[in-house]
């Protein structure tokens, strides 16, 4: 068999479908919203690349400071033959992981964003030639499998700090369904951003080269593409701001003024007053007896919890009980 698969668990056209019901339901509604995982076409998977890369952007160095010290860690506690990554990217960080575990035969990228994909899984087998690598183009929160070859004990590893994208209900939908997948004695490893200063918090989503706000303003060239939409980027300002009460980080697109936009492929047209935002992303920031009740909530058991030096970020390693 070839050390490379790549399966696709939705009909190629669901994303469009998927998008439609999404934009019928988040712009339609007031205050509007979309969910941010439409920001991901591959100038936008480009874009958040480089906002790694930047000075105001932490989260990334972080948690690569974590796993380094971790890996050996991580690879005695979990023994994983099998490791899955939801939203692997590039899968960059996860090069450390694989290389501190001995016993890994099976590697399951999965992500949304096939162009991240096919790169990423065939440099990694480059790499490692003995690993077999089953690389998913799914969405995570709907009906993943995890491929028959895909033997125990398992690792699910969900880095970056990207369940921070989910609202309450539905990081609680993606636990239990994270709990089906497992075995007992399978373990999940979580990446989480951590509550800290306003300030380091409003600069790494709002960076001096503007790199965030381009990302921000991507969706809008998604849905011209995509949709046929006539949005001119342009009038929109990017905003991020704290939500002090809902600890969790926004960005929204605001309209710089009154304007009407067409969607000919939904037969909509969305009006924004002058001033009216979008809310495009929600990214909570975690405190550690969140996290652990949250997990354990899910037949979950927390076993490690780790930080930066700086205790911006935090991983943490929990087992299916
Ligand atoms: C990839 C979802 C973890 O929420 O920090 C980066 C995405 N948004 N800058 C995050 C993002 C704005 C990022 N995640």
């Amino acid at each position: 068999m070839s050390p490379f698969t790549m399966t696709r668990t939705l009909p190629v056209d669901s994303t469009t479908a998927a998008l439609r019901d999404d934009v019928a339901d988040g712009l339609t509604r007031t205050p509007k919203r979309l969910p941010p995982k439409w920001f991901y076409d591959a100038r936008g998977s480009e874009l958040f690349e480089e906002i790694t890369r930047l000075p105001e952007y932490y989260p990334t160095r972080a948690e690569r400071e974590i796993l380094i010290a971790r890996a050996a860690e991580i690879a005695d506690t979990t023994g994983a033959r099998t490791l899955v990554e939801l939203g692997s990217g590039s899968s960059e960080k996860t090069r450390h992981l694989i290389r501190a575990l001995p016993g890994l035969r099976v590697y399951v990228p999965v992500d949304v964003s096939e162009s991240a994909l096919e790169p990423a899984g065939r440099a990694l087998l480059t790499e490692h030639p003995e690993l077999t690598v089953h690389a998913m183009v799914a969405d995570f929160m709907h009906g993943l499998t995890l491929p028959e070859d895909s033997p125990g004990p398992r690792l699910l590893a969900f880095l970056g700090g990207t369940i921070g994208n989910l609202l309450p209900s539905e990081r609680r939908e993606f636990f239990t369904a994270v709990s089906a997948m497992l075995a007992p004695g399978d373990a999940l490893l979580l990446g989480t951003d951590l509550v800290k200063d306003e300030a380091t918090l409003v600069a790494a989503y709002d960076d001096a080269q503007g790199v965030t706000a381009a990302f921000n303003k991507n969706v809008l060239a998604v849905l011209n593409r995509e949709l046929g939409a006539d949005f001119n980027p342009a009038d929109f300002d990017h905003v991020a701001v704290w939500n002090a009460e809902e600890e969790w980080m926004e960005m929204r697109l605001r309209a710089r003024k009154e304007l009407t936009a067409k969607i000919p492929a939904m037969d909509l047209a969305i009006h924004f007053a002058a001033g009216e935002e979008v809310r495009t992303e929600v990214s909570a920031k975690f405190r550690k007896e969140k996290v652990r009740a949250e997990l354990a909530a899910a037949g979950l058991e927390s076993r490690r919890w780790w930080t930066d030096a700086e205790g911006r970020f935090a991983l943490s390693l929990a087992v299916r009980t």
